[in-house]
């Protein structure tokens, strides 16, 4: 397993192809999973292990993807935390009580992630006896930051203004609720390693709306608390989007790799991370609608960026779109390892 190409690109060895996987490989756009949603609520197959199972699965089967993805949410931390959660169709998900208050960050409690994610870690070892050493396992979690954004905003925000004025407003409570996530995620993460993980990376969505100064002083501390806490056990991949600003910082906070978005040009960004880390992206998922001519192209610019250079995970700068059609994915995997084959 530690030859495969994707964890060899995590360590910058070199490859025969560039390896390919993608952000939301497991979702909507595919049939058979919007098949198995009919019958199950989206925490449902997270919380079933044979369920999230098949539908890790589901992607690896069809597309010609180097790893899988641990099919979970990053939300899923927040119940045992006591803060209870929903997906609302159409909507996204819907905190109950988001916090409002340094009051309501006193009541929130660290967990053991054993006991109360267990299904999580039960379905890591069913995914690894299925894939049988196909491909290798990511496991994820949220930043500190990202986590933050929903326990307060309950859903998704345009301007995370609630985020920012408890911040703000509530610094020591803020850096007390991003201390605690740390450690849970911390946990959770070595949790998955334990159960059986290849490589992990660490979701950071929405930090892009920070500015570099506030990003180091409300959000690198607590992500590198995470960093740290795993240290070298597996190879780790740092992802965040909105980040052309604060790459460098992102690299400070940690990770083996350095997840770019599409807004940056990929040679710029890596020059800029150093090239003692690997990158990951960047194509805009946007691109996989169609015309599949100009996603070609882009994906043509990309690797004439990278050159070559060992250390590309190539990937979409964010998850693949619910409309995308799944042999524009297909397409793409091929394309990728075809035009980037070494000899
Ligand atoms: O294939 C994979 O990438 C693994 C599965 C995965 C899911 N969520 C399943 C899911 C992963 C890696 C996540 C992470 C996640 N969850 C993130 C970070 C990644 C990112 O996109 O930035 C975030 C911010 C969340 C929180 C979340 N979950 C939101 C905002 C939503 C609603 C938005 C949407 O796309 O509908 C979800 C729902 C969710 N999580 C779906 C899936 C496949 C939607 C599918 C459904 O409703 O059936």
């Amino acid at each position: 397993m530690t030859n495969a190409r994707f964890l060899k690109a995590c360590r910058r060895e070199p490859v025969d192809a560039t390896p390919v996987w993608f952000m939301r490989q497991a979702g909507r756009y595919m049939a058979e999973y919007r098949a198995l949603r009919e019958r199950h609520t989206l925490l449902d197959i997270c919380r079933n292990p044979d369920l999230a199972t098949e539908v890790t699965l589901q992607p690896v089967r069809r597309i010609e993807v180097d790893a899988a993805i641990l099919f979970s949410d990053l939300l899923l931390p927040l119940e045992p935390m006591g803060l209870p959660f929903d997906f609302i169709k159409g909507e996204g998900p819907q905190i109950e009580t988001p916090i409002e208050s340094p009051e309501d960050i006193d009541k929130l409690r660290i967990f053991e992630p054993r006991e109360s994610l267990s299904h999580v870690l039960e379905a890591i070892g069913l995914i690894q006896r299925e894939l049988a050493g196909r491909v290798p396992l990511i496991g994820f979690a949220g930043a500190p930051f990202t986590l933050a954004s929903y326990a307060i905003e309950g859903g998704h925000s345009n301007n995370f203004a609630r985020t920012k004025s408890l911040m703000y407003g509530h610094p020591e409570s803020w850096h007390r609720l991003c201390d605690m996530f740390a450690t849970i995620i911390g946990d959770y993460l070595n949790a998955q390693i334990d159960a059986g993980v290849d490589a992990v990376q660490v979701f950071d969505s929405w930090v892009g709306t920070l500015s570099p100064a506030d990003y180091r002083e409300f959000a690198l501390p607590h992500t590198k608390k995470i960093f740290d806490a795993i240290g070298t056990r597996v190879p780790t991949i740092h992802f965040g989007t909105g980040t052309a600003t604060t790459l460098e910082d992102l690299r400070d906070a940690g990770g083996d790799v350095i997840g770019v978005d599409w807004r940056s040009p990929i040679d710029d960004a890596w020059e800029r991370i150093g090239y003692d880390h690997a990158v990951q992206g960047n194509l805009d998922p946007t691109l996989l609608l169609g015309p599949v001519q100009r996603m070609f192209s882009q994906t043509d610019d990309i690797l004439e960026r990278v050159g070559g250079r060992p250390g590309h995970i190539f990937n979409l700068g964010h998850g693949i779109l619910p409309t995308t059609p799944v042999e524009h994915v297909q397409m793409l995997a091929q394309y990728v390892h075809s035009s980037s084959r070494r000899r």
